[in-house]
C-alpha cells in the first residue's frame, strides 16, 4: 500500500478547476515526481495533501488513514514534511536558528519542557552538513543565495524527521554541481525508507532521480510511469510543447506548433529523443501557462 494516496481530488476556485479528479500515489523508499506545465495544479495538490487547501471533492490517505479533514499540524506530526515554492524561512534569524526553530516546533512545547527530541546544536549542524549548507550556519537567512535558501527549507523539513517529503521546486536556484549533489541526497533519503514527492521543472533532475512520475495538465493526471515511459508519452509531449514531435501532421495545428528554432533548443538524449524542456526556466509556446 502506498504511503500517500490522492484519490479523485477536485479543487475549484470559483470558476477555475485547478485540480480535476487527480489520482496518484507516492510510495515509501521511492522518489516520485509530480510534473506539468505552469498552472497545471501541482502546488494546489501539495496544498491539499498537506492540509492547507480543503478539496472540493476527493480524499487524501496517508499511511492507510484518511486525512482529508485532519489539520496541517496533525499531518505534520504524523510524518508529513513540506517545502514551499515561495521560500518561507525567517529572514532575520540565522540559518542555524531557522533549523533549530523548526526542530523545536516539531517536538512541541511539552517535548521541549520534558527534554524530548533533539534540537541541540550538534543535531542541527549535522542537518546543515547533510544538505550541504554548513558553511552558511551563522548567516542571516535573508542574506543567502536562493539555492542555499532552498536547501535550508529542506533542512527545516528534515528537522521534523518526516516519512513523506513534499518538495515544491526544490532545485530552482541550484547550480549544476549543487543539483547533482541534491539528486544524490534525494536518493539517500529515499533509501532510508522515506517517500519523496517532488514538483520540479528541471527535467534532467526529474528524469535522473525519480522512480515514477505523474504528469498533471489542467489539473488532471494525463500520464503516470517510469521516466522512460513518460519521456516517450505523446500526451505529455503535447502538454509541454503543444504538439507531439512524432505528430505526422503538425501543419494541421499551425497555431499550436512552435517555431522549429525552438525545438533545436530542447535538450536531446543520445538517441535524439527529445527530453521535456524545463518549462519553469524557459517557457515554450503552447507549454507554459
Ligand atoms: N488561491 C487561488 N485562487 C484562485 N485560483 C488559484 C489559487 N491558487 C491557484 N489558483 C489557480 O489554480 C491553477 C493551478 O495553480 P497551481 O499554483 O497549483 O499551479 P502549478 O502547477 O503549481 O504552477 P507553477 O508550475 O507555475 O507553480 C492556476 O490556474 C492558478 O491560477
Ligand atoms: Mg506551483
Amino acid at each position: 500500500m502506498p504511503l500517500l494516496e490522492v484519490d479523485h481530488v477536485v479543487v475549484q476556485f470559483g470558476g477555475v478547476t485547478a485540480v480535476d479528479e487527480a489520482c496518484f500515489a507516492a510510495e515509501a523508499g521511492r522518489v516520485t515526481g509530480l510534473i506539468g506545465p505552469n498552472g497545471a495544479g501541482k502546488t494546489t495538490c501539495f496544498n491539499v495533501i498537506s492540509g492547507l487547501q480543503k478539496p472540493t471533492r476527493g480524499a487524501v490517505r496517508f499511511d492507510g488513514r484518511k486525512v482529508t479533514s485532519v489539520p496541517v499540524h496533525r499531518r505534520s506530526k504524523r510524518g508529513m514534511g513540506r517545502t514551499f515554492q515561495r521560500l518561507e524561512a525567517f529572514g532575520s534569524l540565522s540559518v542555524r536558528d531557522n533549523v533549530r526553530v523548526a526542530a523545536d516546533i516539531h517536538r512541541g512545547l511539552l517535548g521541549a519542557v520534558r527534554g524530548l527530541g533533539s534540537s541541540s546544536r550538534g543535531g542541527v549542524d549535522a542537518l546543515l552538513e547533510r544538505v550541504g549548507i554548513a558553511a552558511y550556519a551563522d548567516e542571516r537567512a535573508d542574506s543567502i543565495p536562493t539555492g542555499t535558501a532552498r536547501l535550508l527549507e529542506l533542512a527545516r523539513c528534515l528537522a521534523g524527521d518526516p516519512q513523506l517529503l513534499l518538495l515544491d521546486e526544490p532545485s530552482s536556484g541550484l547550480d549544476e554541481t549543487e543539483t547533482d549533489d541534491f539528486g544524490d541526497l534525494l536518493r539517500d533519503l529515499a533509501a532510508e525508507g522515506r517517500a519523496i514527492l517532488m514538483v520540479e521543472h528541471d527535467m534532467d533532475l526529474v528524469m535522473g532521480v525519480c522512480d515514477e512520475i505523474h504528469v498533471l495538465d489542467f489539473g488532471s493526471v494525463i500520464a503516470s510511469g517510469t521516466p522512460q515511459a513518460i519521456r516517450g508519452d505523446a500526451a505529455v509531449q503535447k502538454a509541454y510543447l503543444g504538439y507531439a514531435p512524432d505528430d505526422e501532421h503538425p501543419a494541421e495545428h499551425p497555431a499550436e506548433h512552435p517555431a522549429e528554432a525552438t525545438r533545436t533548443d530542447l535538450p536531446l538524449l543520445g538517441d535524439d529523443t527529445t527530453v521535456l524542456p524545463a518549462v519553469g526556466a524557459s517557457p515554450l509556446p503552447g507549454g507554459a501557462r
